[in-house]
Formats: C-alpha cells, structure tokens, sequence
C-alpha cells in the first residue's frame, strides 16, 4: 500500500509514470489507496471546476455502421438492429429542443454510415453553425481522412470525439476485424488535433482479454496525446455480438481510472459516461465522486433511442428519457454539484496554471 500512495503522489506532482509503475498502481490498488486518489482527484476537479459538471447534448443520429468491431451493437453483422437514420430536419429539431432546454453544445454521433456523404455532412455542419453561432458542436463519426475532418472543422465544428478504445495493437486486434488496426486509429487523433479540433478520446474498461499492461497503455497513449477529454466507461456485454458471453467491465476499477486521469491531466474534460450508469443505478454520480465532470444527456428523438443499442440495458432509452436533463439535474444536486449548459470553453483561460 505504502508503495502505491507513493506513485499516486508521484503521479500528482511529476504527472509522468513509467509503465512499469503503471502496471503497479493498477494492480495494487485497493479500497484504501482507491480513497485516497478520489480525494486528490477531488481537490483537482475542485480547485479547476468548483462544483461545475458540464453538460453535452448527445445526438445519435444514424445506426447504420459499415465496421464490425465484435464489442459494438451496431456493428455491420447485427442483423437484428433495427436501423435508422435522422433526417437533417430531425437534427435540426433536437438541436432546436436542447438549445431550448439550454444546452449550448451538441454531440452529433452516428455510425460509420456512408449514406451520410462528406457533401452531406458538410452541409448538415454549415446549417448547424449557421442557426446556433453561439454553441459547440462535437462531432462523433469514426475515422475518416484528414481531409475530410479539415473540412468539416473549416465548415463550423470545432470538436472530435474518437476513443482509441485500447492502445495496445495485439489487444486492438483482438477487438476488431483485420480492416481496422490501432496505428490507424491513432493516426486520425493526432491529425484531428494538428486540424485544430478539440478532441476527445478514450477507452473501454475491462474489454475481453484487457490487463493492467493494456491499461497501462492507455495512459501512457493518453498523457502523450493531451486530449482534452477522455471518455471511458465499462464494456457491456451486447447479446447480438461475438461477445456476448464475456464478463463485463467493474465499476470499481473504471472509478479508479477516472480517479487517475483526474490525477494525471487536471484539467482534462471527463465524462460519467452512459454506460458506467448502466452497470449501477448510481453509476454516473458515483463518476462525479470519483474525478468526473461532464454529463452528456441524450437529446435524440426517444422513437430511436432504444436502436442505439452500443450495450445490453442502456439506460435513458425509455420514455421518461426526455427528461434526462432534469434527471441529471437532480442527480447532481443530490451529491452537492451543479449541472452548467454553456460551452464550457474554460481550458484557455486555465491552462496556463495546469500543472501539466
Ligand atoms: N460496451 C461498452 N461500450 C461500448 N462501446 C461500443 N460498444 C460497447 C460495449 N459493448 C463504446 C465504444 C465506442 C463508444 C461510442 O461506445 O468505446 O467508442
Ligand atoms: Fe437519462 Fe436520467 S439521465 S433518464
């Protein structure tokens, strides 16, 4: 124990580890050392953000994805997936309905859907841009080439969200079919950052076959990377996937992950995701409690929230789900923090104290 405060205090004052003691304060830790990094998670979420939990509307608007990676619901093979797109109209309506409930940013999520054409994206991120001046707007659509995100972050959107999903290559295989590998994966991060996007990225915890060595991975990929968000949740098994008969990732250690991202990056952008709710009804507060600060409530049309299926028993998919923002809101009150609707546009004005 007395070896693993020592490299969450070395983490907190260098914000470097080697791997090797990566692999140590993953493995070692314990109930004890796990409260002792939230409580520095805590003091950081807290001396950056106060009480602030930022919010981003998720729109899911297509479920249509050429890829087949073997952890994901919608994958290509899943030929129960009831399939859907949003029409431009629709889009438009759920940007309408959240800048009404006060959002300020938009999170435009899909599958990889070729029906969606460079020209039509650019055209959907134009009117976008043109209606709401005053939000962000996060885009969430796969890889693509560096062109084309230099397009469309030329035709208004100024953030990226792209998990690595893992950084280790033999582990990326085993996740995903031949056609996708992990250096490619990187590659589109590193270029949407050179591009100028706010960009977000992040991983599954306790995906098949994953170790402390791959988490290790992850961290070292991600301190070198300096996103500005970093998305992980648990994976959760989907019953229409090859691995539907594989354990699922533990609250516990993706808290003490988010514990020591809070830690690494202090002013990192770090969503209590979807998922980690869906593994324990208290889930997402429990996030918040644990280094988090964002929530991202989905926006879509309740009709297509349920086809969205990434994971068995996702959560804010039944009709109540309008009301994820006052659900939310409550949740968070509940635990003493705040949920804030603007941009959150507060890294340039602090990133100068960070200590990173
Ligand atoms: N369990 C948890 N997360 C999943 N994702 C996809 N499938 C699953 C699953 N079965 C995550 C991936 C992807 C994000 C949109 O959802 O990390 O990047
Ligand atoms: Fe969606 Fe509670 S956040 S229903």
């Amino acid at each position: 124990m007395y070896q693993t405060i020592q490299l969450i205090d070395k983490l907190e004052h260098t914000s470097r580890l080697t791997k090797e003691e990566w692999i140590a304060l993953i493995e070692d830790r314990n109930d004890k050392t796990a409260q002792y990094l939230f409580e520095r998670a805590r003091y950081w979420q807290h001396k950056y953000f106060a009480k602030r939990i930022y919010t981003r509307g998720l729109i899911e608007f297509t479920n249509y994805c050429k890829n087949d990676c073997y952890y994901c619901g919608i994958r290509r093979s899943n030929r129960q997936a009831s399939r859907y797109r949003l029409t431009r109209e629709q889009i438009l309506e759920c940007c309408s309905s959240g800048y009404g409930l006060g959002f300020r940013t938009f999170v435009l999520q899909g599958g990889e859907d070729g029906w969606f054409t460079q020209e039509k994206l650019l055209e959907l991120v134009r009117a976008i841009r043109k209606e709401y001046p005053d939000c962000a707007l996060t885009l969430s659509l796969g890889e693509r080439s560096k062109e084309s995100y230099a397009e469309l972050f030329h035709a208004g959107a100024d953030r990226y969200l792209l998990r690595h999903e893992t950084a280790d290559d033999q582990h990326y295989r085993s996740l995903h079919p031949p056609e996708l590998s992990a250096e490619r994966r990187r590659q589109c991060l590193w270029h949407l950052k050179e591009i100028g996007y706010q960009t977000g990225t992040g991983f599954m915890v306790g995906s098949p076959g994953q170790t402390p060595e791959h988490l290790a991975e992850d961290m070292l990929f991600i301190r070198e990377l300096e996103p500005h968000m970093v998305g992980i949740g648990p994976f959760v098994p989907h019953h229409e996937t090859p691995f539907f008969q594989e354990t699922g990732g533990t609250v516990e250690l993706t808290l003490y992950m988010i514990g020591l991202l809070r830690v690494m990056l202090p002013a990192l952008l770090l969503p209590a995701t979807t998922a980690l709710g869906t593994i324990d009804p208290l889930g997402r507060e429990k996030g918040i409690q644990a280094g988090a600060n964002v929530v991202m409530p989905n926006l879509s049309p309740t009709s297509v929230r349920k086809k969205y299926e990434l994971y068995d028993n996702k959560i804010c998919t039944g009709d109540e789900a309008a009301e994820c923002r006052n659900c939310l809101n409550q949740r968070m009150k509940n635990i003493g923090y705040e949920l804030v609707i603007d941009r959150g546009d507060y890294r340039s004005q602090i990133k100068e104290e960070n200590h990173v």
